[in-house]
């Protein structure tokens, strides 16, 4: 779970690496274990490499360029890291640099089979000096390139396209095309996942990339082209995007951009912002970045959490805007199957890992209650491997903010040869997931930066229950006024949740926030996966020991973790379901009776907790199916507040990444 960013421009100057410093920074949140850069001025008479890496954050590598800047360039590759091989250290930094200095290679993903090559380097006389595996690629790459037979043509597909056609002013069209077989010929026999990014300085001026089930997306412009794990990387710099697919190999130069297969077959090329497939069916893959690149400053907050917990209103009105048709009929963004295909269901399996899943597990409420077929929820990385009953008639459903979390990529691949249809609830249009999945079902909460997800998690809940209410309208479980009364209580929620965001995003009412040492949190129903979730925003930013119970589970063993002072968030169900609220007002007496300090979350006018309260966190009255909407926001400012009481980093909490590409 890395960031990589790409520039490829025709001028030399400063721009090509402040395009991909700004783009590192709009990534750092993939990883900040180190950052680094790599940079080639094509209109020097001799280009050379020049580079920088340091430990740290982005600002670390900013501060040394301060200090010692690099030369003018046209291209520039940089990277930001989530140690996966090797710790984190300068040396492991990238980019890694071959042999002979004359390639500089970045790295997203793992090589499996990195191992065996060292070795097979170390043989020939070739010693890494880091414990890498994107090292040991670079010198695959160099040694390649140097035994590569010089091209008769400079053809760089069996159908004749040279490098002419893509970049009329390469000076060095022979090694470009040396280059483009070395990449081919070194991926195909790579195992594992990669985004690579090369520099060479034999043929400056262009960035030559390959993808396996790691992300690669790719900006075009007038002014040059960009390449990056997401569209954030680019997003300043020009809204015309390109999606890359599964082991293909890119060319990138200022004018063209040229997508090959693994077998070096053409599949597309562009000039400019033109996208020219092969196949027709191909043109699909230029899509529009939608991302408005001004959300991604603070905007006034100290911390991207901070401000990602107050849009929450914004981000769930977003999702549930305009998702009916002409006919008033509900509709989602991308639909690949045919509507026969989801009335054939017969059971709903949703897959995600961490915050996604808890939002599949409160969604998995509103799918049975409203369409009446089963519905689990797996998380993605044990789904795999319980060998799950799937079969045609199998829906699954995978849950994604960032669309490129491997576990849940891997779920929805074995899934598929199982038979089933996929579909896909994420927040990054052109994600891998987006592309794989059979439907789209987009959340619209805008770029989440923080690490701890927040926005995006009350979106995916609204995303799903707008799934339920599309497939009970779809198997005609529910009348279209039915459904029209949901969507309208639905879109009542941001106004709820705006109105628990004035009670308490100043002060909750919790004193001595830095001496809690661990926390309990205990809902039933729709509260049950709600607890898990405040349980992780506390653990993944305040480093506490935290844990989410099924309230009815509490007597069954965790109540004997209840000791006087012992603090205890308990979620109230709304007293319209009296079979749910008085079980739970009685788990708030069981732990006060023990000495625990109660933090309750229960509606407007709900007395009944009371006499058991410390505090009582307040809610405005919503449908219970609804509520971890409101609900949930007192838990993401409570471990807001706590982390921030400790002094510690909220948006890059230690050893996490924001999305986690491998698995
Ligand atoms: C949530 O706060 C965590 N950052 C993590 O659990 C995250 O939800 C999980 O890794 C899934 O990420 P995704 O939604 O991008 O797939």
């Amino acid at each position: 779970m890395c960031g990589i960013v790409g520039a490829v421009l025709p001028k030399a100057g400063k721009t090509a690496e402040e395009t991909v410093l700004e783009g590192l920074s709009r990534l750092e949140y993939r990883g900040y274990d180190s950052a680094g850069i790599a940079v080639l001025d094509a209109t020097s008479p001799h280009p050379e490499i020049a580079w920088r890496k340091e430990v740290g954050k982005l600002s670390g590598l900013l501060a040394s360029l301060e200090e010692q800047p690099l030369p003018q360039a046209t291209t520039a590759i940089g990277h930001t890291r989530w140690a996966t091989h090797g710790g984190v250290t300068r040396v492991n930094a990238h980019p890694h640099l071959s042999y002979d200095g004359k390639l500089a290679l970045i790295h997203n993903g793992i090589i499996e089979n990195a191992e065996g090559y060292r070795l097979h380097l170390k043989q020939q006389g070739i010693n890494t000096i880091s414990e890498t595996d994107t090292e040991v690629v670079a010198h695959l790459l160099e040694r390649a390139f140097l035994t590569e037979p010089a091209p008769a043509d400079t053809k760089l597909t069996p159908q004749g396209f040279t490098v002419a056609d893509l970049d009329p002013d390469n000076l060095q069209p022979e090694n470009l095309s040396r280059l483009v077989r070395s990449m081919l010929r070194v991926t195909r026999d790579l195992e594992g996942s990669f985004t690579l990014l090369a520099l060479h300085q034999d043929c400056p001026g262009v960035i030559v990339a390959a993808r396996r089930s790691s992300p690669l997306v790719v900006g075009l412009s007038e002014e040059g082209n960009y390449l990056g794990s997401d569209v954030l990387a680019f997003a300043s710099r020009t809204k015309q995007a390109l999606e890359i697919g599964q082991d293909e190999v890119v060319v990138v130069t200022p004018t063209g951009v040229l997508v090959l297969d693994q077998s070096g077959n053409q599949i597309l090329h562009t000039r400019a912002t033109q996208v020219f497939p092969v196949n027709p069916a191909e043109a699909k893959r230029a899509f529009e970045v939608d991302f408005a690149t001004d959300r991604v400053t603070k905007e006034g907050f100290s911390t991207f959490m901070e401000k990602e917990i107050r849009e929450q209103p914004r981000a769930v009105a977003q999702t549930l805007d305009d998702r009916l048709d002409a006919n008033g009929a509900l509709t989602l963004d991308e639909l690949r199957i045919t509507t026969d295909i989801l009335r054939g269901i017969d059971s709903v399996i949703i897959v995600a890992c961490g915050t996604a899943a808890y939002a599949g597990q409160v969604a998995r409420y509103a799918i049975e209650h409203w369409c009446r077929i089963p519905c689990e929820v797996e998380l993605a990385h044990e789904f795999r491997y319980r060998d799950p009953v799937v079969s045609v008639r199998t829906l699954v459903v995978a849950i994604s903010q960032s669309g490129e979390t491997m576990d849940t990529i891997m779920a929805i691949r074995h899934a598929r040869e199982q038979g089933a249809r996929v579909l896909a609830v994420v927040n990054t249009p052109g994600s891998t997931i987006s592309r794989e999945a059979d439907a789209v079902l987009l959340t619209h909460a805008g770029p989440e930066i923080a690490v701890a997800s927040t926005k995006a998690f009350t979106a995916q809940i609204s995303a799903c229950y707008l799934l339920g209410l599309y497939l009970a309208q779809v198997r005609g479980n529910k009348y279209a006024d039915e459904i029209a009364d949901y969507l309208e209580k639905l879109q009542q929620m941001p106004a709820r949740m705006q109105t628990v965001l004035d009670r308490y995003a100043s002060h909750l009412g919790v004193e001595n926030l830095e001496a809690i040492k661990s926390v309990l949190f205990l809902g039933r129903h729709v509260g049950y996966p709600v607890a898990m979730e405040g349980a992780l925003k506390l653990k993944e930013i305040a480093y506490l020991h935290a844990e989410g119970f099924a309230a009815g589970e509490l007597k069954h063993g965790p109540i004997a973790l209840v000791e006087p002072g012992q603090p205890v968030v308990i979620i109230v169900p709304t007293p319209r379901r009296p079979e749910l609220h008085r079980k739970v007002v009685s788990n708030i007496e069981e732990v006060r009776a023990r000495g625990a300090l109660t933090l309750v979350i229960a509606e407007d006018g709900d007395e009944s907790v009371n006499a058991f309260a410390d505090v009582v966190w307040r809610v405005p009255a919503s449908p219970t199916l609804y509520r971890p909407l409101v609900d949930v926001i007192t838990l993401q400012l409570f471990a807001l507040r706590m982390a921030q009481a400790l002094g510690l980093d909220v948006d890059q909490p230690r050893n996490l990444a924001k999305s986690v590409t491998v698995e």
